[in-house]
């Protein structure tokens, strides 16, 4: 039998790749594609769907992800700038409807591999910084996927004995801002040009070296593979899941 998903946000660049992408899995069944102006609360019931993909604007994901749920769906949330904090509403609200829930910041392998192999190193290393690419339409800063790569470094650097010794060097900022933004001492920087996709490099500094672990999004064909699993191991679980990572 297969899995049946509705696209919300499938007028945009990553809602219509993950359209094509559902039309062509032989066991996930493509019911409805909807964007602004669609009511997705009757889409849900009329089509019976299962799962509800959202691809849409950053101030809007996590509505769209309580609406999915009340409406008897299981959300895959791509749309970025989720604040953690939304989490623990939306998982007892899963839990209460018996169902499953992913908010994914980044569906790519090698950015997930990217993450993780950043929090291997983070145990070797006192200091890192992230820098992130993104094209300019981009609206949000930093990306979701910089800010959970930041977050699980600094988890890596707390965690080890002795605990990573944070820089205590004076800095002046000549312009605010100058030094990018700051996650648990993590430094986060973002670039936002044309041409550019969803790069990323995470850098650390050690005495006399530098490691560098970059991801390289190519195009959107990346994100397709976590999409089409995420769509099929949201079905198999009860509660609110954050990153991909934890279903590979
Ligand atoms: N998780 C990932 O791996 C990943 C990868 C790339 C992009 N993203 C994120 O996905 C989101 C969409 O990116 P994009 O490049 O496709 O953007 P886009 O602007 O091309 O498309 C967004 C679409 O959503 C629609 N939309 C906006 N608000 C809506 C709402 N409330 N209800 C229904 N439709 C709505 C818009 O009309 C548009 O068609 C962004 O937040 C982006 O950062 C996530």
């Amino acid at each position: 039998v297969s899995i049946r998903v509705g696209v919300n946000g499938a007028k945009g660049k990553m809602g219509r790749a993950s359209v094509g992408a559902i039309k062509s899995s032989e066991d996930l069944q493509l019911v409805f594609a909807a964007d602004v102006g669609d009511s997705l609360e009757k889409l849900i019931a009329d089509e019976k769907a299962d799962v509800v993909v959202d691809f849409t604007k950053a101030s809007d994901g996590p509505e769209n992800a309580s609406l999915i749920i009340k409406a008897g769906a299981r959300p895959v949330i791509g749309t970025s700038g989720f604040q953690k904090s939304a989490i623990p509403e939306l998982d007892k609200l899963c839990r209460e409807k018996k169902l499953g829930g992913l908010i994914v910041p980044n569906f790519s392998i090698g950015a997930i591999k990217m993450m993780q192999f950043s929090a291997e190193a983070a145990k070797y290393f006192d200091s890192a910084e992230v820098v992130e690419y993104h094209h300019d339409g981009k609206e949000e800063s930093p990306s979701g996927t910089a800010l959970r790569t930041a977050e699980l470094i600094s988890e890596a650097f707390a965690s080890k004995t002795p605990k990573a010794k944070a820089s205590e060097r004076k800095e002046i900022e000549i312009i605010p801002g100058g030094r990018g933004a700051q996650l648990n001492g993590v430094r986060v920087h973002s670039v936002r040009l044309p041409g550019y996709l969803a790069d990323q490099e995470v850098i650390f500094g050690g005495a006399g070296e530098t490691l560098s672990i970059s991801s390289r999004p190519r195009d959107r064909d990346c994100f397709m593979g976590g999409v089409c699993l995420a769509c099929r191991r949201v079905t198999e679980l009860e509660g609110m899941v954050y990153g991909l990572e934890n279903l590979l």
